[in-house]
């Protein structure tokens, strides 16, 4: 018996159509696997493979490739801080030693104690005028602090409600530009991207 639900498995067998090279449907196939299992187990990536009906080496290739992919376990709740450029400027390394601090975990490949957490630092998430910023799951956080951190922490812990997220996209490559927050930016705006 597989590591896939019937219905993960109708989901990934309905991709290939919506691309025109098969290949394509890898990373929205390997994005609802690890949604499901909670990380790509040889057994996940195998059965991805399988009915994609491509090489296995390939799909672990991919698997291995992407950052936001996870060939180990992981925590229930993955914080994923951007450390590139716009965000390091703006403290982007003290936001995330703090975030490992307040989850209880000493590097990148450790999960917390009660299985909640894990945190990792990766490259731009395509947010850099709202600077600090991170994913954690399938949403983007903007402005982050640590205030911000330690809240969105103890949401999930369940001792806060869960308010309104901004969505991220699911992996289709490297990480696109988030939509804009719903809410006003302060008095005081900060450098804008050039119009296209
Ligand atoms: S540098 Fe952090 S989102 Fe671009």
């Amino acid at each position: 018996m597989g590591v896939l639900s019937e219905h993960v498995i109708e989901e990934i067998r309905g991709l290939p159509a919506q691309f025109p090279d098969i290949r394509s449907a890898v990373m929205p196939a390997l994005d609802l696997a690890q949604e499901h299992v909670g990380y790509l187990s040889p057994e996940a990536m195998s059965e991805v493979a399988e009915l994609l009906k491509l090489d296995p080496g390939y799909v672990q290739g991919v698997a291995t490739f992407y950052t936001l992919f996870h060939t180990e376990p992981v925590g229930k709740h993955r914080m994923y801080l951007c450390t590139n450029i716009s965000c390091k400027l703006r403290g982007a390394d003290d936001l995330l030693a703090h975030a490992m601090q307040s989850v209880g975990v000493g590097g990148q490949s450790e999960v917390s104690a009660d299985g909640l957490f894990s945190v990792e630092a990766v490259e731009c998430l395509g947010a850099c005028e709202y600077a600090p910023m991170m994913r954690l799951d399938h949403s983007y956080h903007y402005d982050l602090t640590a205030e911000k951190i330690d809240a969105l922490i103890a949401e999930r812990k369940n001792v806060l409600p869960i308010h309104g997220e901004v969505p991220a996209k699911p992996a289709e490559g490297p990480p696109a530009a988030p939509a804009k927050p719903a809410r006003k930016r302060a008095a005081a705006p900060r450098k804008k991207k050039a119009d296209a």
